[in-house]
């Protein structure tokens, strides 16, 4: 059945959210405060990095299903939900930052003229859906009909339209029968998936829940690595002994550089502060956190032993995003190890496909190559940080013969460590013996 519906944000999560629901037939209002994106999207351009959402976006608004605008009062007038998916950024001391989540709510609340659901997208809390609630009630008109409903997101970028539009669950928290029936029947069309109703809390948790799990697996085999690198066995053959057990699964088990991006940080560090607000000291995570700075270390500590002296020297980076197909320099464990070899004394050249003019205001002195080669050319290593498929079809030999010492560091586990011994290199990799 269609729906109107009003998305307020238009950053990864809003503009996918808007763009996949009126691609399952509903009628959608993208909103956003900032004139210039909104102005923008209204020219067709995208603001963010995403495969397949220009089209998506381009092919929507072309049917008259997605619209833009610029203010919550313009955009919310025909909505009968309202989906809140604005950011939710860390504070210094880890928490999440609601204020946005906050206006948006009070801004909302004023402009209610019927009954509507209003659903939390954003990462949030345990606890926000009541605040959500209690603001409403505060800055609404008196006896304004509402529900709030939680409704968290599982996109991960690269992948966020397919993953919307094929989703493993749909979660909704809700607690009135007449909201939940509301978003069954929004998400009606993306049945099979199965939808999993719960209560507010229990949905708030269950995303926070998910992606710290996501993240202690990847800490899980990162740990792992480094026994595996001090005992001589190799961990991607561990973890594909340990991936076909049904119970761990073979996802998320690629030892490498470690997470970066906009969530499992943030969401790792809010989970803490809010375990401590309930009275658990979530030491798990805690470690899970540690484990992953750890793993950034790890350049450094093999280029000594490769190079000896790192002063001087010249190194190569390929891959600055926080992972293949985006843009997204968040958390990129990249840009601290960029940073980490500039301390030593080392010259930097850097390539990405995609990121590196997002890269230019956070990372300076450092050379911007052409394509891998470029930044190869001359460096005393290359350090693969980001497994871009550019990277994985490189011409090896072009890079051996570009290299001054052929010194290669693969963070991702990408190459084989035999056929680049073959090819002349000192090859290392992460927790794999060399050839
Ligand atoms: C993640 C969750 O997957 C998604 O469900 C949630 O909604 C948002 O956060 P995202 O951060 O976009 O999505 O990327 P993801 O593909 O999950 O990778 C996260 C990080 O883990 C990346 O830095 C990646 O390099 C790293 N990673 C992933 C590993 O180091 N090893 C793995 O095996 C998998």
């Amino acid at each position: 059945m269609k729906k109107n519906v009003a998305v307020v944000g238009t950053g990864y999560v809003g503009l996918v959210t808007g763009a996949c629901l009126a691609e399952i037939g509903h009628s959608v209002v993208c909103i956003d405060n900032d004139k210039k994106k909104i102005a923008s999207l209204k020219k067709g351009g995208i603001p963010i990095y995403e495969p397949g959402l220009e089209e998506v976006v381009k092919k929507n608004r072309r049917a008259g299903r997605l619209s833009f605008a610029g203010s919550i009062a313009e955009g919310m007038k025909d909505a009968e939900l309202v989906f809140i998916a604005v950011g939710t950024p860390p504070t210094p001391d880890g928490d999440a930052d609601l204020s946005f989540v906050e206006a948006v709510a009070r801004e909302v609340a004023r402009h209610l003229t019927r009954y509507t659901v209003v659903v939390d997208k954003s990462t949030v809390p345990v606890h926000t859906g009541e605040k959500v609630q209690e603001t409403m009630r505060l800055h609404g008109k008196p006896g304004a009909q509402f529900d709030v409903a939680s409704n968290p997101e599982f996109l991960r970028e690269g992948t966020a339209v397919k993953d919307f539009l094929h989703p493993d669950r749909i979660v909704i928290g809700v607690d009135s029968p007449r909201a939940e029936k509301a978003l069954r029947e929004l998400y009606a069309p993306l049945q099979p998936a199965p939808l999993i109703v719960t209560d507010i809390k229990s949905a708030e948790l269950i995303k926070h829940s998910s992606n710290s799990f996501l993240a202690l697996k990847i800490s899980f085999i990162n740990a792992v690595s480094r026994i595996c690198e001090s005992v001589g066995a190799d961990v991607s053959l561990v973890a594909e002994g340990m991936g076909h057990d049904a119970r761990i699964g073979k996802s998320f088990l690629k030892a490498g550089l470690g997470f970066g991006g906009s969530c499992f940080p943030k969401d790792l560090s809010a989970y803490i502060k809010m375990a401590e607000e309930a009275g658990y000291h979530f030491d798990l995570l805690k470690s899970v956190q540690k484990i992953n700075a750890d793993q950034r270390q790890w350049v450094a500590r093999k280029l000594k032993k490769a190079l000896w002296n790192l002063r001087g020297k010249t190194v190569a980076i390929w891959g600055l995003a926080f992972k293949p197909d985006t843009d997204d320099l968040r958390n990129a464990p990249a840009l601290d190890i960029a940073a980490q070899l500039m301390g030593e004394g080392c010259k930097v050249r850097v390539h990405d496909p995609v990121a590196m003019d997002k890269a230019k205001p956070h990372l300076s002195g450092v050379y911007y190559a052409k394509d891998a080669y470029d930044a190869a050319k001359g460096a005393d290593a290359v350090i693969l940080v980001t497994e871009w498929k550019e990277y994985k079809d490189v011409d090896l030999k072009k890079v051996r013969a570009s290299l001054h010492t052929p010194v290669f560091l693969d963070g991702r586990n990408v190459f084989d460590p035999k056929a680049m011994a073959a090819l002349g290199f000192q090859y290392h990799s992460v927790g794999r013996p060399s050839a």
